[in-house]
């Protein structure tokens, strides 16, 4: 047998890895820009990490959930109080796309309805209602098509009050768009998501899978804009790279037993590593940091020819050139042996780095960037 092969690969396999670093099977050392794609939040094999998954594995690995995980009650608990959303309920699960498809089937199971609002470039995940709200025709076979995904332009207030009325069950939006190239929704559109929700009894859906638990210097990106959303789904980050999701379910949601479930969601492997990754945000005071190597990268593409623009919040940065980036990014991992993360945006290099890069390997990253840039425009 042999694998399915849906993924381009770089022809480079890590062996090895610490904080930002990696290392090939020759001893070839990467600088890791990309965070394997904004998972990695406390950085790779982080001690602390590692010392609580191999004790939990030393201990019980897996039970179903039917009988007690007081795990599931510590990690609950931790994340209510670092989320700044205690009151709210934590449903866990796998991926970023389960936690999506749980969101909604939450929100139509309350409002009894069926349709779903969300935006121009998203991407929500793979499962079935979540790639049916997520703006890439490519990836939804035939059976995700439906009537029910409305799908309207990104931070346009009038289409959303022309849209939303008492069929809509859901409006889902990004905290930051990722995929769609490092977009932020604007502090006045989530205003109107979370007023016309209220008005219509519609439910608030805030993806932060990739935005979420402290990559843009709060714990969530929404908070930037001082709204709060009746459902949040989280996962990359939540895990540094152990297979973990969640949905937080606002108080207003009633639990019924069997209206969600999951094999492996909330094991306590799982358990262990989110437990793990939010001592580590805790004790490392990563949204602080965050926050300032993401101010001190921003400020730095700002004054480097050949940027158009730079997004983002925190250590999840767009930098947009005047040139296609696939050759720059390229270059860097060739040349420097730096991975950086792509866009739908071809202009659009992501930058989602482990919360805790330090200055110096930030500015490793600054110069090779600077060099490949001016020597790419200087062709
Ligand atoms: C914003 C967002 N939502 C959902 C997903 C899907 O997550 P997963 O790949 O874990 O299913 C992703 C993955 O990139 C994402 O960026």
């Amino acid at each position: 047998m042999k694998n399915f092969d849906v993924y381009p690969l770089f022809n480079i396999e890590p062996v090895k890895a610490q904080g930002a670093w990696l290392w090939d099977k020759e001893g070839n050392k990467y600088l890791d820009l990309y965070g394997g794609h904004a998972v990695i939040s406390i950085g790779h094999t982080h001690p602390h990490y590692v010392k609580k998954i191999t004790d939990q594995l030393n201990k019980i690995g897996f039970y179903s959930n039917s009988i007690l995980i007081s795990l599931q009650t510590e990690l609950a608990d931790k994340l209510g109080k670092l989320s700044g959303y205690n009151n709210y309920d934590l449903f866990l699960c796998n991926s970023g796309a389960e936690a999506n498809e749980n969101a909604l089937k939450l929100a139509s199971f309350h409002t009894g309805r069926k349709k779903i609002i969300s935006f121009t470039k998203s991407f929500h995940g793979r499962t079935s209602l979540a790639v049916a709200v997520t703006d890439g025709a490519s990836m939804q076979a035939p059976v995700n098509k439906t009537d029910n995904a409305i799908m309207l332009p990104f931070n346009d207030e009038a289409a959303l009050e022309k849209a939303l009325d008492h069929e809509i069950a859901a409006v889902i939006i990004e905290g930051m768009q990722g995929v769609g190239g490092v977009k932020i929704p604007t502090t006045s559109f989530l205003k109107k998501i979370k007023s016309l929700c209220e008005k219509f009894g519609a439910v608030f859906i805030m993806d932060e899978v990739q935005s979420g638990y402290g990559r843009s210097g709060k714990f969530f990106a929404h908070q930037h804009s001082d709204v709060k959303a009746d459902l949040i789904t989280v996962a990359k980050g939540m895990g540094n790279g152990f297979p973990i999701a969640g949905v937080l379910i606002s108080p207003k949601f009633k639990a019924v037993h069997g209206m969600l479930g999951t094999t492996f969601g909330g094991n306590h492997l799982a358990c262990a590593a989110g437990i793990a990754v939010l001592d580590v945000i805790k004790d490392e005071n990563l949204l602080k940091h965050s926050e300032e190597m993401g101010n001190y990268l921003m400020n730095a593409f700002k004054k480097i020819a050949g940027v158009k623009e730079v997004r983002g919040y925190g250590l999840m940065i767009g930098v947009e050139l005047e040139i296609p980036c696939a050759d720059i990014r390229n270059a860097l991992l060739k040349d420097y042996k730096i991975f950086t993360g792509s866009s739908s945006d071809k202009n659009t290099i992501r930058i989602l780095p482990a919360l805790n890069l330090k200055k110096e390997d930030a500015d490793i990253f600054l110069d090779a960037f600077n060099k490949v840039l001016s020597k790419t425009l200087v062709k």
